[in-house]
C-alpha cells in the first residue's frame, strides 16, 4: 500500500472487515451461508490497527439503503472523508440449473451481487467527490465474464456489475472518480469452501478449472485492488480486471 493510499479512507463491505447481512429472506434461510460475524470483523480490524493501519468494523447490510448510508456516514465521521470503495460483499448460488431457480434465490442473489453494489455506488460518489475524486472497485468474478452451467442468477448478477460499473465509470471519470471492476476467479475463501463442500473431491474438482494448478489467495485479489486504488491505476477506468489464474482464459 502506498502512503497516500494509507493515509485515505476506504470501506469495503463483504471483505473481511465488514458485518453481516441483518435481513434475511424466510424462504431462502437454508441455502444462504452464514454471515460473517461482527466478532470476526472486529478481530480484522484490531489486527489492521495492530500493524499499524487504522480500521473501523461496521455493521451494514449491503441491500438496506439506510445501512449503507448509516456505515458510510460513520466511515465518514471516523476518517474525515471517503477517497475509495472496494465494493466487496457477495453471495454464491448453489449451481442449479435456470428453470429450477427460485424466484426468491434469483431475488436474493440480484439484490445482494448487484443492486448491493449500485446502492454502495450511490452513496459513496457524492462523498468521494466532495473528498476532490479517488476510485471505486467493485467484485465482479469469472462469472460476469463467461458463462457457468447451473449460474444464471450469480452470472447475471456478476455480468451486471460489470455493466454498473462501466456506465458509472463514465458518469464520473471527467469528475477524477476512477471506478473499476475486479474479476476473481477461484479464491480460497469461506465461499469457496461452502462451494467445494468442503471435500478433498470437491476442492480439486474446483481447482480442476485453474490453468495454474491451485485456488487463489485472498491476499492477490487484495494487491490487485490495491492497484486499482493507486495513483499507477490513474489512466485505467471502466475496466474489468480478471485476477484468476487463466480460469476464463480458454
Ligand atoms: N471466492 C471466490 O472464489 C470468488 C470468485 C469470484 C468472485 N467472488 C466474489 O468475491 C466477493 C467476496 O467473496 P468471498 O469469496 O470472500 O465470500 P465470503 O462468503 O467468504 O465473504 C462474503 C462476504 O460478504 C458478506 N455479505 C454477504 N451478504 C451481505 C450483505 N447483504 N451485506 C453485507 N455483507 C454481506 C459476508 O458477511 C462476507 O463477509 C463476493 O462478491 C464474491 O461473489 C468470490
Amino acid at each position: 500500500m502506498s502512503s497516500r493510499a494509507r493515509s485515505r479512507s476506504s470501506p469495503a463491505p463483504g471483505a473481511a472487515s465488514d458485518a453481516p447481512p441483518r435481513k434475511r429472506s424466510p424462504n431462502a434461510a437454508p441455502q444462504w451461508p452464514s454471515p460473517t460475524s461482527p466478532e470476526a470483523s472486529r478481530g480484522v480490524a484490531d489486527e489492521i490497527v495492530r500493524t499499524g493501519g487504522q480500521a473501523l468494523a461496521l455493521t451494514c447490510d449491503v441491500t438496506v439503503s439506510s445501512d449503507v448510508q448509516t456505515a458510510l456516514r460513520q466511515c465518514t465521521e471516523a476518517f474525515g472523508r471517503l477517497d475509495f470503495a472496494f465494493n466487496n460483499a457477495g453471495i454464491e448460488q448453489p449451481p442449479t440449473p435456470l428453470a429450477d431457480i427460485t424466484e426468491d434465490q434469483w431475488q436474493r442473489v440480484l439484490d445482494i451481487d448487484l443492486r448491493g453494489v449500485f446502492l454502495c455506488m450511490k452513496y459513496e460518489i457524492p462523498l468521494i467527490l466532495a473528498a476532490g475524486g479517488g476510485a471505486i472497485i467493485n467484485t465482479s468474478s469469472g462469472a460476469g465474464v463467461k458463462g457457468f452451467p447451473g449460474g444464471g442468477a450469480y452470472g447475471a448478477a456478476k455480468h451486471g456489475v460489470i455493466g454498473l460499473t462501466r456506465c458509472a465509470a463514465l458518469d464520473y471519470a471527467a469528475a477524477n472518480v476512477r471506478i473499476n471492476a475486479i474479476c476473481a476467479g477461484i479464491i480460497e475463501t469461506p465461499m469457496m469452501d461452502r462451494f467445494s463442500g468442503r471435500t478433498p473431491e470437491g476442492r480439486e474438482r474446483v481447482i480442476g478449472q485453474e490453468p495454474v494448478g491451485r485456488m487463489g489467495r485472498p491476499e492477490e485479489i487484495a494487491s490487485a485492488v490495491m492497484w486499482l486504488c493507486s495513483d499507477n491505476a490513474a489512466f485505467t477506468v471502466g475496466h474489468a480486471l480478471v485476477v484468476d489464474g487463466g480460469q476464463t482464459v480458454g
